[in-house]
């Protein structure tokens, strides 16, 4: 690589860094430390579990592996491993907690960014090649960070709020013809193993709503059909409040709705005479330009979890491997609270059906040769 685009990505290594960084920080500073190592919910860590685990991580990869250094405290790989302890188990465990979690995080930072002046962006070497196992640290930190925010969400604390405007939702649906498209990433370096390889698919035609389903079309299907509302809403008179980050609000009923489960997604798409659109159709009409409303919230897809064929685990199987399979469903898209860095036409998040505390909402597709 020549100098100059190495130093380029060192620069551009380090501003995500930090961007990542001066996120998590802000994200926990207003939460005192009580809430910060309490449990709020049994489908989240502890918040301090988070923002330790995010440095153990990086020490994991940015510090042990590439630098071959010794772990600064070993005790830890058995606490921040999470797949040794089930979330809900964590709040039990002898976590490091107020200052020493702090400057845990801090003290691994500084010896990332000592490491980077010296390593060699080896194009060779698959996980130095365009800084990917940087890229891999900078999204693992974001990622965390939807979580952090899934978790105060699910909490009571009343937090400044996160969230910038939303968008408003209108109608109309778009055609997209029969024919092949790329399905994957494609000059993305810093993509994740489950978003490759790209590959041709081809897909029947199908019909897609421009805009995602908007609360006030969910409420209608509530109300005509006695279907749970989804999580944080509240009954109000003949109406609907909805509880975001502390604060009621009446429900904004041009906004797309959001924290419907899988099944409860699919379940409307068919009361409404449709259905939701695989990943692959998803994807094909956010390459084309046709949907309005994105990176507001992640979306519901029909689409299983697997790997597309040639999929090969990199750098680790339990970022993706260990998931596929019929358990989970795919969404896609991002939501406000995903970081560009990693936000990619191609790029697949994933849940349990049942679950509702993403910032996921749905939107409508339908077959063509079944349209009336
Ligand atoms: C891709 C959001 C499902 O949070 O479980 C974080 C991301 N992987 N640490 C998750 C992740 C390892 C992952 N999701
Ligand atoms: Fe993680």
């Amino acid at each position: 690589m020549a100098t100059s685009t190495a130093s380029a990505l060192k620069r551009t290594i380090r501003d995500q860094l930090a961007a990542a960084r001066e996120r998590t920080l802000s994200l926990l500073g207003p939460v005192g430390e009580a809430d910060l190592v309490r449990q709020h919910s049994p489908l989240q860590s502890p918040l301090v579990w988070d923002l330790v685990h995010i440095g153990w991580f990086e020490e994991l990869w940015l510090v042990r592996r590439l630098g071959g250094e010794e772990p600064a405290r070993p005790e830890l790989d058995e606490l921040y491993d999470a797949f040794l302890h089930e979330r809900a188990e964590r709040e039990a465990l002898p976590l490091l907690c107020g200052e020493e979690a702090f400057a845990y995080v801090a003290g691994v930072r500084e010896r990332t960014l000592a490491l980077l002046d010296t390593v060699e962006l080896d194009s060779a070497d698959p996980l130095l090649a365009d800084g990917f196992v940087y890229g891999m640290i900078v999204q693992h930190e974001q990622q965390h960070c939807e979580t952090l925010l899934q978790t105060l969400q699910l909490s009571s604390l009343e937090l400044p709020d996160p969230e910038p405007a939303r968008p408003l939702c209108a109608g109309g649906e778009a055609v997209v013809e029969a024919g092949v498209f790329v399905l994957g990433a494609e000059g993305e370096p810093w993509a994740y193993d489950n978003e490759r390889p790209a590959h041709e698919v081809e897909l029947p035609g199908f019909a897609i709503d421009r805009w995602p389903v908007s609360c006030g079309d969910y409420a209608a299907y509530v109300e005509a059909t006695g279907a749970e509302p989804p999580q944080f809403w509240e009954r109000d008179g003949d109406g609907w409040l909805r509880l975001r980050f502390g604060r009621r609000e009446p429900l904004p009923l041009e906004e797309p709705v959001r924290h419907a489960s899988w099944h409860e997604a699919d379940t409307y798409a068919r009361w409404a005479g449709k259905r939701l659109p695989s990943e692959a159709e998803w994807e094909k009409a956010a390459k084309l330009g046709l949907l309005e409303g994105t990176g507001a919230l992640y979306e519901w897809t029909s689409s299983p979890f697997r790997g597309y064929p040639g999929f090969r685990a990199f750098p680790y199987r339990e970022y993706s491997e260990v998931f596929f399979g019929e358990g989970y469903r795919v969404l896609r898209g991002a939501s406000w609270a995903t970081a560009p860095v990693v936000a990619r036409a191609s790029f697949r998040n994933w849940d349990y059906p049942i679950r509702r505390q993403i910032f996921a909402g749905l939107r409508c597709a339908r077959d063509l040769k079944e349209a009336r």
